[in-house]
């Protein structure tokens, strides 16, 4: 079913279409609402943070915020949440996919209160970083299910690639890595029934145009790489765009082997913690269902399915 994209979305479409004053009549006639309703939207968009000029004429926009309102992703509007503020989004998400959400909802929050990261760690939230769920039911039998973390975060350092022209470079799991810093990181929680996967959360942070390097020395935004403020619209819909793309076409065969070409993690020394234990070695492949195999100190081979890492060195 192809869903209708919403009047605010419309409107927007509309004013940015033209750099003219619309009048009210034409834009009544385009979307085919009353002039009095258009108004309600205009006003509301305003209160948003929208600039938009209103003359007895007609209305013109000056200036959009960047905030990833459903509205601002033209054919996904219907499946994308916004909050100015959430605990968590794997919280709001995990209520929606028990719910039944469809495929692709997609969460996103200016900030979080109770941001967390892997191993109940405290995953900094302020505003100007992108923080978002997706829910994803990819008909894949649960061993496979770590592959499509792997496409998440393989697609977004291609996209921080392409439109940045930076080293973005992955690291196991899924962390992305500029220069050594952390700019992104991913959380996934699975749900399933016997071997089939219900639902997959996938949240991921950005630092885009926040600056968490006081608090956490290791880590670095796209803001101070780059040297200038970075759209959020523009990432997050680019990179959706990409992934829903991949999704689609259920492309899981290569995802490990093209990861592997943009790992910082292989042939390095690690330290791996889980919440058992930590190992120390070499970080030797990682193997097609994500575990990464080390290489410890007397010669033998241990297989990690899940952990944090660190490089040393
Ligand atoms: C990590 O590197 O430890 C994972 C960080 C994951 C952070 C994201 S932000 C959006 C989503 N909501 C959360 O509470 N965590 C993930």
């Amino acid at each position: 079913m192809k869903n209708n994209p919403s009047k605010k979305g419309q409107l927007l479409k509309e004013l940015r279409s033209q750099r003219e004053i619309i009048s009210g009549e034409q834009l009544s006639a385009t979307l085919g609402i009353s002039r009095v309703s258009v108004w309600k939207h205009i006003h509301k968009l305003q209160e948003l943070g929208y600039q938009i000029m209103s003359t007895h004429n007609g209305y013109r926009l000056i200036d959009s915020p960047d905030i990833p309102f459903p509205w601002e992703f033209a054919d996904r509007d219907f499946n994308i949440l916004y909050y100015p503020e959430v605990s968590s989004t794997m919280d709001t998400a995990k209520d929606l996919a028990r719910k039944n959400c469809p495929d692709f909802t997609v969460v996103v929050a200016g900030r979080q209160t109770r941001g967390r990261g892997r191993l109940k760690r405290q995953w900094l939230s302020d505003d100007g970083g992108l923080y978002f769920t997706m829910v994803l039911r990819p008909d894949i039998p649960v061993l496979m299910s770590s592959r499509v973390n792997f496409l998440a975060s393989l697609t977004l350092a291609r996209v921080l690639r392409e439109l940045f022209q930076i080293d973005a470079a992955v690291k196991w799991p899924n962390d992305i890595l500029v220069d050594d810093h952390k700019i992104s990181g991913m959380l996934s929680e699975l749900e399933a029934e016997t071997d089939r996967v219900l639902f997959i959360s996938i949240g991921m942070g950005i630092n885009v145009n926040n600056d968490p390097s006081e608090v956490e020395p290791g880590a670095s935004s796209l803001k101070k790489i780059i040297g200038r403020e970075i759209s959020k619209k523009m990432l997050l819909t680019r990179f959706l765009a990409e992934f829903e793309g991949h999704t689609k076409r259920a492309d899981f065969e290569n995802v490990i082997s093209e990861w592997k070409r943009y790992t910082v993690t292989l042939n390095r020394r690690v330290k791996i913690v889980t919440h058992k234990e930590v190992s120390e070695g070499l970080a030797v492949d990682v193997e097609q269902d994500g575990a990464l195999v080390l290489e410890l100190a007397d010669g033998t081979r241990k297989k990690i399915v899940y952990g944090d890492c660190f490089h040393q060195g």
